[in-house]
């Protein structure tokens, strides 16, 4: 077994799911924010990134004593829009992902951007889990803050029990219509053949420690191939969204998803027109466990490894397009890096 995580990289985890069915709730308990309350209208408008560091994340799953046992740096997480509109967000955080998260109001079951997302999802062949959400909605439910699933099932009422176990079924039945065998997690001996359903509540935090557990699990199970990477490499990442920044004039946010990101070097920018050459004058990191999208104080930083979420200032980002690839380039190869770059659109 692999102990020596010096080369894997952080997985790149993508949360998708119909409108309101949860999916920042759920990011801001896992890092401990309130940043669904900031949004207009409580509508997520644009994709964000948050990287969740390994020891928080056992620390919030309770299993402590398994921590030598985890071989990812930690696990970034892709906040997409479930709104109709962003059909365009939603698939470029699903090309992004290592792994997905796609979350269903357990109450209001299967809804189109669901099946949408199951959709892209298949199309870029990630691997995923479901979340059955809002549990703490049962009527009757008598929640358990932060247990684990089966403790607060447990302790539930034989009718609370049943109801959640109908509801349940239905999303098994709309996975199946899908193309997608399913099962509760804790009955899942293998992932890739089914899809494990891991109900929670994002409001009172029962079931999170199963699904970052679950999350651990896969991504050492089935992504450890795809997770080793060159980390002393040129960076290479995506566009997640271009912004006018105080002082700062046009700056973008990008996921960069391999090698290596220093101040002063010269990158490659996807635009409609010709790629934009220049060079990075500053890489700012969101605060641990912060929203790249909603921060407002940055860590100025020499240098950043993938897979993380960064914003970068530069000279003339004005034309730098969303979804477009960011590559860093040196006198040798930038002819080429720019012919690919320009390829990739
Ligand atoms: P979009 O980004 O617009 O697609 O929505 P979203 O999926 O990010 O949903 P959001 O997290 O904004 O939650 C929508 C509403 O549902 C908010 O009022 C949340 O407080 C509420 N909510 C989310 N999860 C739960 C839950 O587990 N239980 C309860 N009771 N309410 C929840
Ligand atoms: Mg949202």
């Amino acid at each position: 077994h692999i102990t020596d995580n010096e080369n894997l990289r952080t997985p790149i985890v993508c949360v998708m799911g119909h409108v309101d069915h949860g999916k920042t709730t759920l990011l801001d308990r896992i890092r401990g924010s309130s940043v669904a309350a900031g949004e207009a209208g409580a509508i997520t408008q644009h994709i964000g990134a948050t990287e969740v560091m390994i020891d928080s994340i056992i620390e919030r799953s309770g299993a402590s004593g398994m921590k030598n046992n985890f071989i990812v740096p930690g696990l970034l997480f892709i906040d997409t829009p479930g709104h109709h509109a962003f059909t365009s967000l939603r698939s470029r955080g699903g090309a992004l992902a290592d792994l997905a998260v796609v979350i269903v109001d357990i109450n209001e079951g299967f809804m189109p951007q669901t099946k949408e997302s199951l959709q892209i999802l298949k199309r870029f062949k990630t691997p995923f889990v479901v979340v059955a959400n809002k549990i703490d909605r049962i009527h009757g439910w008598q929640p358990h803050e932060s247990a684990s699933f089966l403790e607060t099932y447990n302790k539930q009422s034989e009718r609370v029990r049943t109801d959640l176990d109908n509801k349940f079924y239905e999303i098994v039945g709309e996975l199946y219509n899908s193309g997608f065998n399913s099962e509760r997690y804790d009955r899942v001996s293998d992932f890739q053949r089914n899809i494990g359903i891991i109900p929670i509540s994002a409001v009172t935090g029962e079931g999170i420690p199963d699904l970052l557990m679950v999350l651990l699990g896969l991504a050492q199970k089935f992504l450890e191939s795809n997770l080793h990477y060159n980390a002393s490499g040129p960076g290479e990442g995506t566009i997640l969204e271009v912004k006018e920044e105080k002082g700062l004039g046009t700056t973008i946010d990008i996921i960069l998803y391999d090698g290596t990101l220093k101040k002063g070097d010269t990158i490659v920018v996807g635009s409609l027109g010709e790629p934009i050459q220049t060079k990075v004058r500053a890489l700012l990191k969101p605060n641990p466990m912060g929203e790249i999208s909603a921060e407002e104080k940055f860590q100025n930083v020499e240098s950043v490894t993938a897979a993380i979420g960064v914003k970068i200032s530069a000279p003339n980002l004005d034309d730098a397009l969303s979804g477009a690839t960011v590559r860093a380039a040196n006198p040798e190869n930038i002819e080429t890096i720019v012919k690919e770059v320009q390829e990739e659109l």
